[in-house]
């Protein structure tokens, strides 16, 4: 359990353990992200460690060190989050290629007392980011481990005063939406067969990944008021060159009075083969996903794009597409920034 819950943890306490991650952090930048890892020797700072302790973040057991939290950290906030487990509600955890896209995409634009919503905010990553620009954000999610987390992450970045988060899906909140002038939906994205048995709270995103996005265009985008956007977030099925949503934008957003950019494309992901036999390769559904992959493929569906887009309200309909391609090298399994339990 986080130390969010227990009575003797003060304000003072997170700032101690922000300051100390910070000085760690600053001191050993490659040590930081392999802390902990594999029993391998590293600088273990013994202050840092008394925080982690009070917070519950580390564990001693037969006189080893055990985390199984991840500190991700993000200019200058840090974010607890659950290291890898095969629990379905396991909270997203961060990476680089993916937050470096998003955070400037989701916060440059923002300032003073901008009302922000943000739906699926996972550790609190982008409700803290929005905060920081003292921004005044509701961070919702529908898994209240995920809302645990964020709590104890606005703490420790000391974002408090204009952050709040609970737990609530995108439908209870549809009724709010046009009191915000920006709301977020980062949802999950990642397309899962339907007869999967397994599927993560975070990553279900439907049989083609964007059932939820869709949800998010068509409901979110119709209640927003006349200043405000919506920006999202999400992956993109298609072929090596072109994403579905560019092939086929009236699935996406016939009939909606609104205007819609497509900030960004990075393609070159070839995820399946990779991401998804090394995901399942030792569970019972690995037949089930590689007959799958193999329906995907035949309808020439086997690239994943990554897709910003950014909805106002309009009176014409309109599409944009600027494409960037990234060189994406994303390496399973990851060890950056991960504490990973010592066994
Ligand atoms: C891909 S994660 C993104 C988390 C976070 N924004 C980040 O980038 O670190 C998607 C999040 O959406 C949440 N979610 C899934 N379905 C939802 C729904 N119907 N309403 C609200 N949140 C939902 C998940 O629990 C998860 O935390």
């Amino acid at each position: 359990m986080l130390g969010l819950c227990k009575e003797c943890i003060t304000m003072n306490d997170y700032k101690q353990l922000h300051d100390e991650l910070r000085s760690f952090h600053d001191l050993y930048p490659e040590e930081f992200s392999l802390l902990y890892r594999n029993n391998q020797t590293c600088t273990l700072n013994e202050r840092l460690m008394k925080y982690q302790l009070k917070f519950n973040l580390l564990e001693i057991i037969n006189r080893q060190v055990k985390s199984s939290y991840r500190i991700y950290s993000y200019q200058s906030c840090f974010f607890i989050t659950d290291y890898k487990t095969n629990s379905l509600d396991q909270v997203f955890s961060p990476y680089d290629e993916e937050v470096n896209i998003c955070a400037p995409f989701y916060t440059n634009e923002l300032f003073k007392n901008q009302r922000v919503l943000e739906i699926g905010t996972g550790c609190g990553l982008y409700t803290t980011l929005a905060a920081e620009k003292d921004c005044t954000v509701t961070g919702v999610d529908i898994n209240p481990k995920a809302v645990e987390y964020a709590k104890f992450n606005i703490l420790l970045n000391n974002v408090q005063q204009y952050a709040k988060v609970m737990a609530a899906d995108i439908e209870s909140m549809l009724p709010l939406v046009p009191e915000y002038d920006l709301v977020i939906a980062s949802l999950p994205y990642m397309p899962n067969p339907p007869t999967l048995s397994e599927k993560k709270t975070y990553s279900d995103g439907g049989e083609y990944g964007w059932k939820l996005s869709l949800q998010a265009i068509s409901q979110i985008s119709k209640r927003l008021n006349s200043r405000a956007r919506l920006k999202m977030y999400t992956m993109n099925l298609g072929n090596e060159h072109t994403s579905y949503i560019e092939l086929n934008p009236y699935f996406f957003f016939n009939d909606l009075p609104v205007s819609v950019t497509l900030t960004k494309i990075c393609a070159n992901m070839h995820i399946f083969s990779d991401w998804y036999t090394h995901k399942f390769s030792n569970n019972n559904n690995q037949a089930v996903i590689l007959q799958w992959l193999d329906h995907l493929k035949a309808r020439n569906l086997n690239y994943m794009h990554y897709v910003t887009l950014e909805i106002t309200p309009a009176s014409k309909f309109s599409l944009t597409v600027k494409r960037k391609d990234y060189n994406l090298n994303i390496a399973y399994p990851r060890s950056k920034n991960i504490y990973s339990p010592i066994v």
